[in-house]
């Protein structure tokens, strides 16, 4: 075949690094892939070395989670060709550099701008390359609608990758696991260990007697057909008013706002989240576990877990990647009446129940941290990364759902809206229907 001729053997499959993993990771939000090819094996892992002493994550395999390509002696058509038949969903926010970019950063012991001059431009015509001048490299610079994302899907489809979707998708480890984590409580690392015992249905799970199931879990499971069902709009607003009425009977001028995918202007969920908070600074505080004793008198509480506020500004900012922040929040299971739903429940065919589990999650954030916990909360989640990959790298800032902190600056920028967040950060003010990348 023709391809043969001018893709250059670039090796997929890497032999394990016999590089000690040890060394401290300074930069969250950048992971190297260093291309082999032309760079040689024992100048790759002499690379890989200095890198990760310096505090940098070096991937050995190529992936969605890698966010710069390095390679050095290629020639750009044979890289770029390589890198549209890998697959990667990511591609076109990834910086593909040479080897300037890397000696660059090795020397200033950070991960440097990239800069066009590092950039290594895609000579191919029929998948044009970003342009690092002209086409933001940031999904927080770009305004990414929900119709939009429809439309990446099916390219991404339509050219030819498909195939190696449906391998991935037949394959029948990451079918168990999909299956597993679909449990509402069960985690990546619980699906695993389920998977290695050689259990591979729910049946098998729930018959096998040394497995005990935690509160979370057991809820996932007696609820599974419910809350494994989308979530409509219609649903997700007749839950708003729930709520809202049982956070103004217990403070009046509470504040309940609708976040996540369905501020984002998406159709359908998989929960519904909101935010909670006071004009009082510290009355935030009990008001989650006051609404959640209102809700289960009420007879619709089906299940919650209360996390209170573990925030500490004195261990701000936080250099770590924290999976979760700090703000007092509940994930709750309630029971929503078909009668109170504009149009009736998004119920499965031929069911005629009156009634549907809904997962919902509050957060309740103090009034100081809201417009952050907002921004946070809204996502979708690749836009919040990328936009903490953005502030750490283009503006040596650290964002996360608690604060914004200016390295240069060392002080913490106050913000009362989404609007001063991308003010400060010196970005278009993007809507949150456009956030969905
Ligand atoms: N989020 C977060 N911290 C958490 C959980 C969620 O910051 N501990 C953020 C995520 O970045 C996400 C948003 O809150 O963008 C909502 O989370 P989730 O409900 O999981 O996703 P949605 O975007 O709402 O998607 P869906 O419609 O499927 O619920
Ligand atoms: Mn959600
Ligand atoms: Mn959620």
């Amino acid at each position: 075949m023709f391809h043969t001729s001018v893709v250059p053997r670039l090796r997929k499959k890497q032999k394990p690094e016999e590089v000690s993993r040890q060394e401290k990771i300074k930069f969250q939000d950048v992971r190297i892939f260093l291309v082999e090819t032309k760079m040689g094996s024992s100048r790759r892992s002499f690379l890989t070395h200095l890198a990760r002493s310096k505090g940098f994550i070096v991937e050995d395999v190529l992936s969605d989670t890698v966010t710069h390509v390095v390679s050095e002696g290629s020639k750009p058509g044979s890289l770029w060709t390589w890198l549209k038949d890998c697959a990667l969903r990511n591609l076109s926010v990834m910086h593909v550099v040479d080897i300037s970019w890397f000696t660059d950063s090795m020397r200033e012991g950070r991960p440097v701008p990239v800069e066009t001059k590092h950039c290594i431009q895609d000579s191919m015509p029929d998948i044009p390359a970003p342009d690092p001048v002209t086409t933001p490299r940031y999904a927080c610079q770009r305004r990414t609608t929900t119709e939009n994302h429809n439309k990446i899907f099916t390219e991404i489809l339509g050219c030819g990758h498909s195939f190696e979707v449906d391998n991935i998708l037949s394959d029948e480890r990451y079918q168990t696991l999909k299956l597993f984590t679909s449990v509402f409580g069960v985690g990546p690392k619980t699906a695993e260990k389920w998977y290695r015992r050689g259990l591979r249905s729910f049946s098998g799970v729930l018959a096998e007697p040394s497995i005990h199931l935690n509160r979370m879990q057991q809820s996932g499971f007696l609820h599974y057909g419910d809350i494994s069902r989308a979530v409509s709009k219609a649903e997700a607003q007749a839950l708003g008013s729930i709520i809202d009425e049982a956070v103004h009977a217990i403070t009046p001028d509470a504040v309940l706002v609708l976040t996540g995918g369905f501020r984002r202007g998406k159709e359908f969920g998989h929960d519904v989240d909101f935010i909670v908070t006071t004009p009082q600074l510290g009355w935030e505080e009990n008001l989650l576990t006051n609404v959640i004793s209102r809700l289960k008198k009420q007879g619709i509480l089906l299940f919650s877990e209360y996390q209170a506020s573990t925030l500490d500004i004195s261990k701000l900012p936080s250099y770590r990647f924290e999976a979760m922040d700090h703000f007092a929040k509940c994930f709750l299971i309630l029971r929503l009446e078909g009668s109170q739903v504009e149009g009736g429940l998004q119920g499965a065919e031929g069911d005629n129940r009156s009634w549907r589990a809904v997962r919902v999650d509050l957060v309740s954030p103090p009034l100081d941290h809201y417009a952050y916990a907002l921004l946070g909360w809204t996502g979708s989640r690749q836009f919040g990364r990328d936009l903490r990959r953005f502030a750490r790298l283009e503006r040596r800032m650290l964002l996360d759902n608690h604060a914004l902190y200016d390295n240069t600056k060392k002080e913490f920028l106050t913000a009362t809206s989404e609007k001063d967040i991308f003010d400060h950060l010196g970005l278009e003010y993007i809507e949150p229907w456009q956030r969905n990348s």
